[in-house]
């Protein structure tokens, strides 16, 4: 009798801490998640799979961050640069319409030829100009 529950006593002991960890595992397994929303994590931070967890930050802030012939884009992220030149390198002095004419004289030439630049007609109904001429060719292209 005694042998019997001193073997018992034994066996059991040696469950003891098989069966503390399966009942740990349990209550970790149905632990709430910490965050359904990034809006439940702290400042910084997003809610990944229940967890949070620190916000990666952006890839790049300026274009020096990233390699040889890839420009920093508004999202943070490197892209390849565009093949032509980005305007923001090419103007340092913008003085209105002229800055532009600098480089795009030809293409300010053409689009003085189209209807889009000489529209214009007999006006009836702009107070003051009735029974004129006028249209975008005066009013609205060259502000
Ligand atoms: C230092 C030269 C330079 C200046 C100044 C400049 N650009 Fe450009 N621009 C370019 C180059 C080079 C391109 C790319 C080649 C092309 O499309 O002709 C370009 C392209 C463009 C395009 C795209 C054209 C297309 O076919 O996709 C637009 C729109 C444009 N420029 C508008 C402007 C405006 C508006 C200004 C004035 C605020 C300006 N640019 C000033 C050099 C210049």
């Amino acid at each position: 009798m005694l042998r019997r529950n001193a073997g018992f006593r034994l066996v059991a002991m040696g469950f003891m801490p098989i069966v503390c960890m399966m009942l740990m595992a349990g209550c970790e397994a149905i632990q709430p998640p910490e965050c359904a929303t990034d809006a439940d994590c702290a400042e910084g931070q997003v809610c990944t799979s229940g967890v949070c967890t620190d916000a990666p930050g952006p890839e790049c802030v300026e274009d020096a961050d990233c390699a040889e012939g890839q420009v920093c884009d508004d999202d943070g992220v490197c892209v390849e640069a565009p093949e032509e030149p980005l305007h923001k390198t090419l103007i340092t002095d913008y003085q209105g319409t002229q800055t532009c004419l600098t480089c795009h004289s030809e293409h300010a030439t053409d689009i003085m030829q189209t209807g889009h630049w000489n529209w214009g007609g007999a006006v009836d109904n702009i107070a003051g100009l009735e029974g004129e001429d006028h249209g975008k060719v005066d009013l609205i292209n060259d502000y």
